[in-house]
């Protein structure tokens, strides 16, 4: 059963409040994701698993522990991008895959259009990375593709969720713990989170 976290945390809800803003500049929004990212990446990589390891203090010796391995970042292209630098803020060493859907105008289905990934992807932890989680759609399909080529530890983090979406991981995807900076009320008709901040690729990428 997948572990949902919604972070709670006054700057977070101050950074949001300013990411929403449909009068925000793509400047500002772009650095108020990257602030809003680090702050969901030091709450997704709370449980990374690490080896026991022995450290040797001025003083004394000391038990610690050390990453098992570093690892993997997917964000999800476009929007995910936005979150690859301040989750590298936070762990620096960490290696960088990417996925790029769209959806099939016909079926209406995701379909990939790019995957690259590191080959020993099923040894290493897996961070899936997008600011929106609306229908879910997005979200399940590029993690399956992930499972497909042999990831096995996966979670997903997000900035904004919609509670439908949620669902739609839990169900998919028990196995994978879902990070969300915060739960919004819904989906409109046009599959846009409500309240949400609109389209996050176009508004970081000037593209609207
Ligand atoms: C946005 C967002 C997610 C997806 C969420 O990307 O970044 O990937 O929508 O919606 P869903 O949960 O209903 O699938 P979009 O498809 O707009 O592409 P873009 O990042 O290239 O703008
Ligand atoms: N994708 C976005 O960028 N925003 C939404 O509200 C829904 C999907």
């Amino acid at each position: 059963m997948s572990k949902v976290t919604v972070l709670n945390h006054s700057l977070l809800t101050h950074k949001l409040t300013l990411l929403r803003d449909k009068n925000t500049s793509v400047k500002d929004f772009r650095d108020l994701v990257y602030e809003i990212g680090k702050l969901i990446a030091y709450e997704a990589t709370r449980e990374l698993p690490l080896d026991e390891a022995l450290v040797e203090t001025p003083i004394c010796e000391t038990k610690g522990g050390l990453l098992k391995k570093q690892p993997v970042l997917v964000p999800i292209l476009r929007a995910g991008l936005g979150m690859v630098e301040p989750f590298l803020e936070i762990i620096p060493a960490a290696k960088v895959g990417h996925i790029g859907l769209e959806r099939d105008h016909d079926t209406h289905l995701p379909k990939e259009y790019y995957c690259k990934l590191p080959t020993d992807i099923a040894e290493r932890e897996v961070i899936v990375l997008d600011p929106m989680l609306a229908t879910g759609g997005s979200a399940s399909a590029a993690i399956e593709f992930i499972k497909k080529r042999g990831a096995k530890n996966i979670r997903f983090a997000c900035t904004i969720a919609a509670p439908e979406g949620v669902e739609v991981l839990k169900k998919d995807h028990p196995d994978v713990d879902v990070f969300v900076g915060v739960l919004d009320e819904c989906l409109n008709e046009n599959a846009y989170i409500v309240p949400g901040l609109g389209d996050a690729g176009d508004r970081l990428f000037g593209t609207l």
